[in-house]
């Protein structure tokens, strides 16, 4: 294909629209983040689906002029198909596939996390695999060892919470906007980390390690953040009845935010050290993060590198998705996901596993997944 490719975003609550020549450049990207929800502290998912029907048009006419194209200049639809909110979803991809239907041209259902994995080489052309990937998102925590594109490792993830989730509920318990991620790390920026001392959870079956047989036991990369955000609600709760919230406020977030840091940065450079590959990729809205960028890079060292996306395209928008569309359409790997789907696991990931036979993760890997030595 040497048209263009149109990338769709509607899994949660951004509506997003972007155009990539066949050579991967970015045309163009818009992004509307929807603020119906912000009232409700929270995604709610009718009125996402609502907001997507009404924008989708507007947001893609926007992305085709902004890259000076026409509809019929497009070579392929790339849509993020799943995991997300299914009324969401549903709203992207019955859109492309008329669309597609209507201009004769292929859709390409892509898999939201693995569009994550996409974001930083738009910016970056080094920013190519081998790689630990660290997605950290509203609905994701996911450490995934990636030895070139479309082949997925899956080390780690969260057993409960997000680690985006856990920032925008200890935003709402400190009483501050959604989402919480930019909120709280803004308070935090003011803080002391070390006021409060709250949990890092499952951060010893690393530690137990270090020095021994080495790391790479399963369950040693997996988080949780339930525990936390726990120990963060009784610590308010407490303050509040001191009255000092206020003047506690810049702390408690600190010291959270300093929690959640050293989880994630210790398991993914933990993460590194088993694979010994001293690239880390960060993908997802958390990945925003300054002290988690900044805690990652210090960890790689000079030789070590470190790639993430500028913060428009680390948060959910059309360019990355079809950045990973346009990916699984050239390497001739088919259609990632078959329908809109609200859970699902990347077409082809197997369980990262040192020095045993992989094996794949869920359920079996969908036709068409990458090839290479995990395809079963
Ligand atoms: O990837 P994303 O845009 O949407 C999902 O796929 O979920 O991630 C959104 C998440 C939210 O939980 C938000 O609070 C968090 O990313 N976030 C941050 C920051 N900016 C966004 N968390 C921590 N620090 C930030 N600076
Ligand atoms: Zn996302």
């Amino acid at each position: 294909m040497t048209r263009p490719i149109l990338g769709i975003e509607t899994t949660c609550d951004e509506t997003s629209a972007a155009v990539l020549d066949s050579d991967g450049a970015m045309r163009s990207l818009v992004v509307h983040s929807q603020d119906v929800h912000r009232i409700y502290g929270g995604v709610v998912p009718e009125l996402a689906a609502r907001d997507h029907l009404m924008r989708i048009e507007p947001v893609v006419a926007a992305a085709l002029k902004e890259a000076g194209i026409e509809r019929r200049d497009l070579g392929a639809i790339a849509v993020a198909a799943g995991p997300g909110l299914i009324g969401a979803l549903l709203v992207g991809v019955t859109w492309s596939r008329a669309s597609a239907l209507a201009l004769g041209i292929p859709m390409i259902p892509v898999h939201h996390m693995e569009g994550h994995i996409f974001g930083p080489v738009l910016e970056d052309p080094g920013a190519q695999p081998p790689f630990v990937a660290l997605l950290v998102s509203g609905g994701h925590t996911l450490l995934i060892w990636v030895p070139e594109w479309g082949s997925y490792h899956l080390m780690g993830e969260t057993r409960d919470d997000a680690a985006g989730e856990a920032f925008d509920k200890v935003g709402k318990l400190l009483g501050l906007p959604y989402p919480g991620g930019p909120a709280v790390s803004a308070a935090a920026a003011s803080g002391d980390p070390r006021r409060y001392t709250f949990p890092r959870p499952m951060l010893k079956s690393l530690a137990g390690r270090r020095g021994g047989s080495g790391v790479g036991a399963p369950g040693d990369f997996d988080f949780s953040f339930s525990g936390l955000k726990t120990a963060v609600a009784r610590t308010v709760m407490r303050v509040e009845q001191a009255g000092t919230i206020d003047v506690e406020r810049p702390h408690l977030a600190a010291s959270f935010q300093a929690a959640v840091v050293d989880v994630l940065a210790a398991k993914a450079l933990a993460a590194t050290a088993a694979v010994r590959c001293r690239r880390v990729l960060l993908g997802g809205g958390v990945a925003a993060n300054r002290p988690l960028r900044a805690r990652i890079r210090d960890g790689l060292g000079r030789r070590g590198r470190l790639f993430a996306g500028s913060p428009r395209l680390s948060m959910d928008n059309g360019a990355m998705i079809a950045r990973a569309g346009l990916f699984r359409l050239q390497a001739g790997v088919g259609k990632g996901l078959a329908e809109a789907t609200a859970r699902v696991r990347i077409p082809g990931m197997v369980r990262w596993r040192p020095g045993k036979r992989e094996e794949a993760v869920g359920r079996k890997p969908l036709p068409g997944s990458p090839p290479g030595r995990n395809s079963q």
